[in-house]
């Protein structure tokens, strides 16, 4: 689906213009609230790529307050007007499925029960996370491997879940240093079974979920992020480019709808900075259609796509700030700034819906 996307749209970077996965935590008790219909309706450009934000899917999956689920049947319905608001205006809507892991506490567990990881290593306390200041990690519970297929088939329903909701399709969170990175980075995983050690046994449970949820909705619905170079929430792997490249060629065999990857760079768009690294290998080894993000301004996308160093270019806080990105880089006209202040916060309106339009802010001159 995405592929004949790329393909229908070359001529134009607005349709390569990716909305990234951004958590607003503004889904009150887990449950997608109406106020969400209006934001990423206003953030739909036809033909465009949506990512919705992170979803969980279980309760043992939550480490942040209101942050959306996808396990219930309120939580299925609540999501179903807000993909209808994206259909209407011709968006293709994607579900970001999520399992934090070690991220949480036993305050977001079942019974106040410890979160469940590939390990047992807690996260050091106090850490600043994600924006909110999550004091207290609670250490986790290593899972036993009889576990584990639990997990994926929690993935399996969550996937089967967003059909239901009326989702396009899914993207599997496997980067940022959440329960399926905890799994990949050798800096977090300890384990001595099959899911631990060589490169193959880390993998072994993102590319189970793959299969499981590719199985359950067809690979064509089915794409993954990944971040290889990102070190985020203590998630570091000694060799990030063999990781990546892995993880690239095996995903060949499932032809999934797309492959996202977070580029090694994190910075401020417009600033330079200069990275050894790079997600050429990776690009050049998947055979589907590749999503790059992290840190992308208007230039660089037209130049990463140019390059041909992707197909499809996701852009975070500038479209989180900017409701009609794609046509304000088509005219390339200024760019509203976002507010750090209300990424996280619940209020309904500022900082979510309140950011202003090419034609209002035309109009107040
Ligand atoms: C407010 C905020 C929330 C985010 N939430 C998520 C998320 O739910 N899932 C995810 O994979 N990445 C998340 N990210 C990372 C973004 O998707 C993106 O990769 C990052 O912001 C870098 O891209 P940018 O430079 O275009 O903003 C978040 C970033 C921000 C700023
Ligand atoms: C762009 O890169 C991809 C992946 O390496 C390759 O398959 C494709 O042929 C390239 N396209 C052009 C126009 O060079």
């Amino acid at each position: 689906m995405i592929q004949k996307l790329t393909l229908s749209y070359v001529k134009f970077l607005c349709a390569r213009i990716v909305l990234a996965p951004l958590t607003r935590q503004r889904s009150y008790g887990n449950v997608p609230q109406p106020h969400a219909i209006l934001y990423y309706s206003q953030r739909t450009t036809k033909g465009g790529l949506l990512i919705a934000e992170a979803t969980v899917v279980s309760d043992t999956s939550r480490g942040y307050p209101h942050t959306p689920g996808i396990w219930t049947k309120e939580q299925v319905e609540a999501w179903k007007p807000i993909v209808d608001a994206v259909h209407a205006k011709g968006g293709i809507f994607f579900c970001q499925i999520w399992h934090v892991g070690r991220v949480s506490n036993s305050g977001f567990q079942p019974n106040g029960q410890a979160p469940i990881s590939s390990t047992d290593k807690a996260l050091t306390p106090q850490i600043q996370s994600n924006g909110y200041n999550v004091a207290e990690f609670t250490p986790p519970r290593r899972l036993r491997t009889e576990e584990i297929p639990q997990i994926v088939n929690d993935f399996r329903v969550a996937a089967r879940n967003a059909m239901e909701a009326g989702f396009d399709g899914i993207e599997i969170h496997g980067a940022h240093g959440y329960l399926i990175d905890q799994f990949m980075k050798d800096q977090v995983n300890d384990r001595t079974d099959q899911y631990g050690g060589s490169l193959e046994n880390r993998c072994r449970f993102a590319l189970e979920i793959v299969e499981a949820v590719a199985n359950e909705i067809g690979a064509d619905r089915v794409g993954i992020r990944l971040s290889p170079f990102a070190n985020y929430l203590e998630s570091g792997d000694s060799n990030p480019e063999a990781l990546g490249l892995y993880m690239a060629e095996s995903l060949n065999k499932y032809g999934i709808a797309y492959c996202h990857m977070v580029e090694p760079r994190m910075k401020t768009a417009g600033e330079k900075f200069e990275c050894p690294h790079s997600l050429v290998p990776m690009r050049k080894a998947f055979k589907g259609t590749f999503i790059s993000a992290g840190g992308y301004d208007r230039e660089d996308g037209i130049k990463a796509v140019a390059e041909n160093r992707t197909d499809l270019v996701c852009y975070g806080r500038l479209f989180l700030a900017n409701p009609d990105l794609p046509r304000r880089f088509e005219l390339n006209k200024p760019l509203n700034k976002y507010n750090r202040e209300t990424f996280y916060t619940p209020d309904p309106v500022v900082g979510y819906t309140d950011y202003p339009f090419l034609e209002e802010e035309e109009e107040d001159k």
